[in-house]
């Protein structure tokens, strides 16, 4: 078993293979089939020496299959990995084969994992979402219009009598869902288990007020055991999220909770913090989209994907990636996917309009910054996003709501940085 042994651009994929899409600039002094051979070597059962083993275990090794095309950032290769390579329903065994040593390894410059087909046979042995999109009809009343979730700002400081205060203006003025930022976990200033008994107990006040289901993405972030006890204590206090911090956390970690959440009934609030190590350089890493596409076999149903490039993040093809998590994936649910980040009422048209109103908005300075306070960003923001969904422009929608003619002056249509 040579590099060349891996390289067949005749070979066509079969149904059960795993179809990787790469991008690579090859090593100095190496060609970029050479290259492709590498990893397709690399990645299955290959190495730098010439290997005779004494069984065959070539029906194990992936096949770099396709070349090109080539563009600023480099070549693009297509490997195609036999699904016996892989076991069942690990993420951590299959990136270690997909998304591995390849990722350092001398015969490429840069290398970034694109995209990926899943075959039926290694998509089904994972559990997806539970609920995907259905959370907005299932656990909340925003029927067609977009879900809401806020986050306290200042993200960590609050105590945990400030937090729940700011809590309760945001679902009075009309958010469907407190959240957690991703680095408020268990901190003496804001305790866990405080927080979410006096949330729930508030949530509860604010449900009977409104007459509107609400509830709290419960950052339940930790190492691995402790997420499943958190987990557990969200369900004691009558809650139907947890939110975890998928990329920080890990992906066996994510199983972990999975497998818990789905005795308990909840649903799963993915955040991405640290995901643009992974993908932000264009010509290396791991694509958001491939990040989004693990965390839906994992199971995740709503998960932070961008804001089309509104915002103050830099995002990857927003809208591509939220047709992934809607499409088909051998009968899994889809995903929910969350626009986050800098977002403000003056921008919901122009978000809406990119990515339909299948997706949750969250906005944390656009609702807390709001020139009257929280309550009155809430409002602004739900009244953005109801006249979304009634066909009525914003400025006429705010001749009605006070708050929403505020949040317009205040904030234009800027995109914040
Ligand atoms: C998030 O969790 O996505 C951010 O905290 C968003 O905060 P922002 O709306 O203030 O940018």
């Amino acid at each position: 078993m040579e590099y060349a042994d891996f390289l067949d651009e005749s070979y066509e994929p079969s149904d059960d293979d795993l179809v990787c899409t790469f991008r690579l600039v090859p090593g100095e002094g190496i060609s970029v089939a050479d290259a492709a051979a590498r990893v397709a070597s690399e990645s299955s059962n290959g190495t730098w020496a010439a290997l005779s083993p004494e069984s065959d275990v070539r029906q194990y090794s992936a096949l770099a299959c396709d070349i090109g095309p080539e563009d600023e950032h480099g070549t693009q290769v297509t490997v195609a990995y036999p699904s016996g390579l892989f076991e069942d329903g690990s993420l951590p065994q299959i990136l270690s084969c997909i998304a591995g040593n390849i990722m350092g390894m001398k015969a490429v410059e840069t290398i970034r994992l694109l995209d990926c087909e899943w075959p039926a046979v290694i998509a089904r042995s994972f559990p997806g979402p539970q609920y995907g999109s259905d959370v907005r009809t299932e656990l909340l009343d925003a029927g067609d219009r977009p879900p809401l979730a806020t986050v306290p700002k200042p993200k960590v400081g609050l105590s945990t009598e400030e937090h729940v205060s700011v809590a309760e203006s945001a679902w009075r003025g009309g958010v469907d869902l407190l959240k957690d930022d991703e680095n408020l976990t268990d901190q003496t200033f804001n305790p866990f288990e405080q927080r979410v008994a006096d949330s729930f107990a508030a949530r509860d006040r604010l449900e009977e007020e409104t007459g509107e289901r609400k509830d709290y993405l419960v950052n339940i972030t930790a190492e691995t055991d402790e997420m499943v006890r958190r987990a557990e204590f969200v369900d004691d206090h009558g809650g139907s999220f947890v939110m975890v911090d998928i990329i920080t956390c890990g992906w066996s970690g994510l199983q972990t909770v999975r497998r818990r959440t789905e005795d308990l009934d909840l649903a799963i609030h993915a955040h991405r913090a640290m995901h643009a190590a992974f993908d932000r350089l264009p010509q290396h890493g791991v694509s958001m989209r491939c990040l989004a596409q693990f965390a839906r076999l994992a199971g995740v149903d709503h998960i932070h994907t961008g804001t089309a490039g509104l915002g103050k993040l830099e995002n990857e093809d927003t809208a591509g990636i939220n047709e992934w998590l809607r499409s088909d994936l051998h009968g899994h649910s889809d995903v929910l996917p969350v626009a986050s980040g800098g977002l403000h009422p003056g921008i919901v048209d122009q978000l809406l309009d990119a990515l339909g109103t299948n997706v949750m908005v969250q906005a944390g300075g656009g609702i807390h910054g709001h020139p009257d306070g929280t309550e009155a960003g809430a409002r602004a923001l739900r009244a953005a996003v109801d006249a979304y969904a009634d066909g009525e422009s914003l400025d006429s929608r705010a001749e009605s709501v006070p708050a929403l003619r505020t949040a317009l002056d205040e904030w234009g249509t800027q995109n914040p940085r």
